[in-house]
Parts: C-alpha cells; structure tokens; sequence
C-alpha cells in the first residue's frame, strides 16, 4: 500500500468495449452481468459489504470492497454512497476511515431518526453492493509530509483524520503530530484501541482525548473553552486540520486562523440555516413538465423530496455536488448566506438552495 493512496484516473474504455457499446447498452449488460458477478459493470463503480464491526458504542465500521470501475480516494476525501432501502435509492456522503487500494473503510454512527446511517449499522446485509460516487474533498494530506501538525477532531469528525493517520502510520509517522478528540464519552471514543497503539509505536505521535460527557467530575471542556496553546507545544508551527460539527470547526477557526502555520477544516453537518422567507411559490420542471408547489423557507432538495420526487444528492451540505441541476428561471436564495440569485440558466444546488420566487427547475 502505497503511504498516500493516490487518486487514479479512470481508465480509458478498452477497444472491444467501445465497439461493443454500439451492440449492447450499458444497462443491459449490467442486468446480465449482475447475475454472474454483482460486481459486474459495464462501467458503474460499486462496491460489496464484506463485513461490518463495532467501531464504539452507537458506531460501526463497514468494509467495503469495490470494483474496477472506482477510480479511488485519498484519505480524508468523501465519497458518495448509494444504498438501496424499501425499493428506493438513497444517496449520503460518508469520509472514509482507511483506504487501501480498491478496500475502503466507513464508520457510521446510528443517528436517531437517520435512514440511512440505521440501515448501515443495522439492516444491510453481508453480501450487499452499493453504488459508489466520486471522490471530493480537499483536506487531504500533501505528496511530501513534513512539519509539525495538529489534527482536532469531534465526533463523526475523526474519521477522514483517522484515514490519514493510519497513512502517516504506514509511512513510518514522518511528522510530530498531536491529535486532539472531542467525544461525549469513553465509550463513543472510535478506533481507541488503534490511536493506542498507533501512539505507542510512534513518539512523534501524541493522543488528547478530551471527553465532555464522562462524569460530571471529569467532564473535559469544548474547543472554545480550550487553551491550544497550552495543550500542545509550539503551536505557532503547526499545521492544522480540524474535522467535526458546523460549530466545533467555527470555533476552531475563531481560536487558531492566523496564529498556526496553516488552518484546514471540514464541517460534517451544514450551517443553521437562516431564517427564510415565508409563503409558497410554484416551480415547474421542465423535463417532467409538473408544477410543484413548494414553501419558500425549505431547501429544493427538501421540498422536492417531500412531494415523492427523488433528485440525486449526496453530502446534503453544498459541498459533492451531486445535487447540483440547472435552473432556467427564477430567483433563488442560498441558505448558507441568504444571497439571492436571478441570473437565467444558472447551476444551483438544491440543498443549499430555496425558491424566492416561482421557479423553473431542468428537472
Ligand atoms: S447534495 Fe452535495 S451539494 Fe447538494
């Protein structure tokens, strides 16, 4: 395993294939396929569950082998994962814990009321394929690593900076590197038993666990009311990659931007969104040719999903992409900042975007 897993190209279609694709379409071949091997395609990335272990309490980690069609992932990037439930396809955005070759790891915490995360921990079986996005993201570790890094983590947020570590690892740790790891308690701590021994092996390597809800006697503070300075030495040198919760990664931001030699964060969960305008509007897909009626104070994504519609999505957050379809007219206000925008034939993406004014979507 090379120490980064680089991401590589899709290879070009070979010569049979290309002919072959005037005589059979892609799809049929992979109905026909599937029945010989459920990794067969003609071209579509999946991937196969080969088996699931508790990560912490309320968390496990799938493994996942895919197929040739998956042009890999970095460690730290996203990938989109599409599962089957109750017949229909549902799409989430998941970071990787370990990546090694065409063998990735995700660890899902079980949220309450979450779909998707519920049927991960709990429902799929060994044997299940799903359907594998790109990779995004830009928090990713650089060709040649040196210096001196601190890695701040919350929650679900460890896990691209797990990913990482374990690349640092099998390169032989080549940095001083500090983690620090926000968890509500002992027992929702992920891969405890791998930090451990991760930070026996390398002296360069030193593990903060800060628990926030162990015992009320213990109960470490928040990253705001956290003195880095004082935790780690020479901050000022460090360069910094902070993975948690929208406020966690604005707090960071608040407490380390201009004072560490470099700042990267990653939120996992969107902003609040900001107070909306009230009413209704009608958008019209032009595709379908319907009209919708839709509240004005909700995401596209959301009110369309809320009438039966399925559009592709992924991160739900504004940052894969996946939702992302043409707008033919009509003003649409971002949810992140409240910027509105009139221009005609303009990409938005629906999850970070609601209907100002009646709408005409290329759906
Ligand atoms: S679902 Fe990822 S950008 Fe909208």
């Amino acid at each position: 395993m090379s120490a980064i897993t680089a991401r590589r190209s899709r290879p070009a279609p070979r010569q049979p294939l290309r002919l072959a694709r005037g005589l059979v379409e892609p799809a049929v071949f992979d109905f026909w396929a599937s029945r010989l091997h459920p990794l067969w395609t003609w071209e579509r990335p999946l991937a196969r569950l080969k088996a699931r272990h508790q990560a912490a309490e309320g968390a496990m980690t799938l493994v996942l082998q895919a197929n040739r069609h998956f042009t890999g992932l970095r460690a730290g990037q996203h990938i989109n994962l599409g599962v089957e439930i109750d017949g229909a396809r549902v799409t989430r955005s998941y970071s990787p814990s370990r990546v090694d070759g065409r063998r990735i790891e995700i660890t899902v915490r079980a949220v309450e009321g979450g779909r998707v995360s519920q049927y991960l921990c709990q429902q799929a079986r060994i044997g299940e394929v799903f359907e594998l996005g790109a990779a995004f993201g830009a928090m990713t570790l650089p060709a040649a690593v040196h210096g001196a890094w601190l890695f701040l983590a919350a929650g679900s947020g460890i896990t691209p900076l797990m990913a990482m570590l374990r690349d640092l690892d099998a390169s032989g740790m080549p940095v001083e590197l500090d983690l620090v790891y926000w968890a509500r308690t002992r027992a929702e701590v992920c891969f405890a038993e791998d930090l451990q021994a991760m930070a026996a092996r390398h002296r360069g390597l030193k593990v903060h666990l800060r628990l926030t809800r162990e015992t009320q006697a213990q109960a470490a503070p928040r990253i705001d009311q956290t003195d880095l300075a004082a935790l780690v030495a020479e901050l000022p040198r460090r360069q910094v990659f902070a993975c948690g919760p929208h406020g966690f990664v604005q707090d960071a931001h608040a407490q380390l931007e201009g004072r560490v030699t470099r700042f990267e964060a990653e939120a996992f969960t969107p902003p609040q969104a900001l107070p909306g305008e009230t009413g209704t509007v009608d958008v019209t897909l032009s595709r379908s040719g319907r009209t919708l009626t839709v509240a004005r104070d909700t995401s596209l994504l959301e009110a369309l999903e809320a009438q039966g519609l399925r559009p592709a999505s992924g991160c739900r957050m504004g940052i894969c992409n996946t939702c992302a379809c043409t707008k033919r007219a009509g003003i649409t206000r971002d949810t992140q900042s409240n910027a509105r925008s009139g221009e005609p034939d303009a990409t938005v993406r629906l999850c970070i975007s609601a209907a100002s004014t009646d709408l005409t979507l290329d759906l």
